[in-house]
């Protein structure tokens, strides 16, 4: 009865989700997956046709077997015809069904790719606050049970709701046939199944709902365990954490169990509608044999047959119809996801930005990440192609967030930013981002990749040469030469067998390779040898010749060669100038700066 449905895993919802779409139009939606294979679909459509057909044949030729041969003892030629026929029917049935389950899955499959091909493409495009709002674990979970149950049923279920109606139309055509009379009788029961489904489902797409909602706590709860391991066992947590695991784990199968429990009960009531239209049919059936001359036992017989076969899909169609709950509830979420637009969007008439000379102007520009809170307040900067510019300020004064607005990660709020001239909202991202701006960001990120594909992720089509000196610009080239498998050597997840020092290098020579004429690089705090710092300072130094850079820098020997510093505060400049001019303010924050640093060298 539940076949299907206990199998699968976890699924998800948000807490923030919109008012739930009509299940008509939910439904449409999902449908429309299923369109490019409607050929094939409607083949595996005709092989279950088939073998419904022959299914219903059987209890026929029994009929015939029973009141025309067994009966009345006539074993003739035939007799053994029919059998022959039986068991050949068996044999084409048994092969179209091979043949069904083969195309299904095929469909299945290509369903699957799909819709996950379309998820992923969608939120490549969606802009950094999305990913800070939706945690790893609820973007995975849509992903994983979510899709899995839309495909399930898209492929299974809708196969067999198909072959189901397909066998009640002709089973009850087969029972008009042989007995309308009988036939309305044996039906009678069906009207009491249809209100328990009717009742039961608001109440199991609201229990699916509770079970998507704690499913994904669940998931961001086990995505954020995970990457968080080390801290947890450096903070020796594993048994606090346990205990909340048990908590959120025990929580998502009480929901389960909550609309099994009411999913169960449509079993129960089909069995018994069909108990009921039995008792009916031998009710009736006990007073007309012998009445009446048209009833035979041999009808009898086949019509209980019937009746059973009739209540077989019946069945089955209940349990799709229980899937049914749980499908749209995914498909709202997926769905949900899927209409997410992205905040940052090309204007319909960007154009794509010429290869630009460099020079970026903040013209008062006012940001505010959450729109009550503003993180950058009237900001105004020039920086003149090919310049450097540092920005220095305390932590969470607003560095990063000034680096990612010239990328266009986030939109301001009022002001605008200047390229060349250009307005940034006027270009299209990609032109922006491409080939103009190569970014090292204050946390280095090296893929699950060979070092090499991670060095040539800004300019896939760099040759080996390239990337070699590339390396070598950034002081990484000795370390990498010294592996055994050199510049094939797989990096971990997130390169985690690399030093901090080494994961920067490295991100050095992937914006060295991507040859920008703009260079934003937020540098990482975290303090590294003063070997490793020299060879960082010098690479960088060969990375920024000629380009226009924005450099977020905690290191004095930077900083000091930057034609302006920019001292940020709340989100504020209070300070602007050279090394000169700024150090020399006796009370500045950047003299401070330069005096606190000096001590800590000495
Ligand atoms: N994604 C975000 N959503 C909401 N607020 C943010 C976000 N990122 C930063 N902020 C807030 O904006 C302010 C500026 O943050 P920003 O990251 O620009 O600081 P920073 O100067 O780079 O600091 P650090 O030196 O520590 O890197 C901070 O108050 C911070 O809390
Ligand atoms: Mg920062």
């Amino acid at each position: 009865m539940l076949r299907g449905i206990t199998q699968r895993t976890s699924r998800a919802t948000d807490a923030d989700a919109p008012p739930p779409q009509p299940a008509l139009k939910t439904l449409r939606r999902l449908f429309r997956y299923l369109g490019p294979y409607k050929w094939r679909m409607a083949g595996t459509v005709g092989l279950y046709m088939l073998c419904v057909a022959i299914a219903q044949m059987y209890p026929f030729i029994d009929r015939m077997l029973i009141d025309q041969h067994i009966a009345v003892k006539r074993i003739d030629g035939e007799f053994y015809l029919l059998v022959l026929v039986a068991v050949i029917l068996h044999a084409i049935n048994y092969a179209a069904f091979a043949a069904r389950t083969l195309s299904i899955v095929r469909i299945s499959q290509r369903v699957l790719f799909d819709i996950c091909r379309q998820l992923f493409h969608h939120i490549e495009r969606l802009s950094f606050n999305f990913f800070e709002s939706w945690p790893v674990g609820k973007i995975m979970a849509r992903f994983q049970s979510d899709v899995t149950t839309l495909n399930d049923f898209l492929t299974n279920q809708v196969a067999s709701i198909f072959h189901d109606a397909m066998s009640a139309v002709v089973v009850i055509a087969f029972m008009l046939l042989i007995d309308a009379g009988l036939a309305v009788v044996a039906l009678c029961t069906l009207p009491a199944l249809a209100g328990a489904a009717l009742y039961l489902r608001p109440r199991m797409h609201a229990g699916w709902e509770a079970v998507r909602e704690y499913a994904t706590r669940f998931n961001i709860f086990l995505a954020e365990n995970i990457a968080g391991m080390r801290v947890i066992q450096a903070f020796v947590r594993q048994q606090v954490n346990f205990n909340q695991f048990r908590v959120t784990n025990a929580l998502v199968v009480e929901r389960w169990m909550k609309v099994i429990t009411l999913s169960a009960w449509l079993g129960p009531i089909v069995e018994m509608t069909r108990a009921f239209g039995l008792a009916a049919v031998l009710y009736v059936a006990a007073h007309q044999i012998g009445a009446t001359s048209t009833l035979t036992v041999g009808t009898l017989v086949a019509f209980a047959a019937y009746i059973n076969a009739l209540w077989g899909p019946i069945s089955t169609f209940t349990n799709s119809y229980i899937v049914l709950q749980a499908t749209l509830a995914s498909a709202e979420k997926v769905f949900d996801l899927l209409d997410t637009q992205p905040v940052v969007r090309d204007a319909p008439d960007a154009i794509a930005m010429p290869r630009v000379k460099g020079e970026i102007v903040f013209d008062h520009v006012w940001f505010s990440y959450d729109g009550a809170r503003m993180a950058l307040k009237d900001i105004n900067l020039r920086i003149p192609p090919g310049q450097l510019a540092a920005l220095v300020g305390q932590t969470g004064s607003g560095k990063t967030t000034i680096a990612s607005l010239v990328s266009r990660f986030y939109d301001v709020t009022q002001g605008r930013i200047l390229i060349d001239g250009i307005d940034i909202r006027a270009v299209t991202q990609e032109s922006l981002r491409r080939q103009q701006i190569a970014v090292v960001l204050q946390e280095p990120f090296i893929f699950t990749d060979t070092i090499a594909n991670n060095i040539r992720y800004g300019r896939p089509t760099a040759g080996m040469d390239e990337i070699i000196a590339a390396a070598r610009l950034a002081n990484c080239h000795e370390f990498i030469d010294k592996l055994p498998e050199g510049y094939n050597t797989l990096a971990h997840e997130r390169g985690s067998q690399f030093s901090v020092g080494q994961r920067q290098l490295m991100s050095i020579a992937r914006a060295i390779l991507a040859d920008t004429p703009i260079l934003i690089l937020d540098e990482a705090t975290s303090a590294v040898d003063t070997e490793t710092e020299q060879l960082i300072q010098q690479a960088l130094e060969r990375l920024m010749a000629g380009r226009t850079s924005i450099v977020i820098a905690h290191r004095l020997s930077t900083i000091r060669k930057a034609d302006q510093i920019v001292v940020l505060r709340e989100g504020q400049i209070v300070e602007i100038g050279d090394h000169q001019t700024l150090a020399s303010k006796a009370d500045g924050y950047y003299a401070r700066l330069v005096r606190a640093q000096m001590m800590g060298e000495h």
